[in-house]
């Protein structure tokens, strides 16, 4: 059998997922700067980002430094809540790597 153009780029791109995709989940782990940066650049103009950091927060979305005080905001939920997003917040398809970094930062505000 001799195998058209087609289907060689196809095995091509198969083998080229095969290779890339655990360098990929080790690359995903997380990245606090990148976390703090996404933060302030797509949260903070509804959520306190930081202490005293914030375009315009509303009362009713959390202030980041509490919920990574408050037990209740485990790195299970806050995962669930940006991998499918609920409105009032806006659908920012975040990916793994970003939604890794928003954790890791919230969770770093944590001054306990
Ligand atoms: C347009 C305003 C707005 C923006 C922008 C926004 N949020 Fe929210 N967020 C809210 C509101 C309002 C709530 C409270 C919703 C509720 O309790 O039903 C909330 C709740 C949350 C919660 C709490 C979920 C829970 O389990 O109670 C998390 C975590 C969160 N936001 C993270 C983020 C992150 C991270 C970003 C930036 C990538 C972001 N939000 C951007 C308005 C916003």
């Amino acid at each position: 059998m001799r195998s058209n153009p087609v289907e060689l780029s196809l095995a091509v791109a198969i083998a080229a997922l095969l290779v890339l995709a655990p360098l990929r989940a080790a690359a995903a782990a997380s990245d606090l700067e990148e976390g703090r940066a996404l933060a302030k650049e797509w949260c903070s103009s509804c959520h306190m980002v930081a202490p005293g950091v914030a375009a315009s927060t509303t009362d009713a979305a959390p202030p980041f430094p509490r919920m990574a005080e408050d037990p209740a905001y485990t790195e299970e939920r806050l995962r669930s809540w940006l991998w499918a997003p609920h409105p009032p917040m806006p659908d920012f398809d975040l990916s793994r790597f970003e939604i890794e970094s928003l954790i890791a930062y919230i969770k770093s505000l944590n001054s306990n």
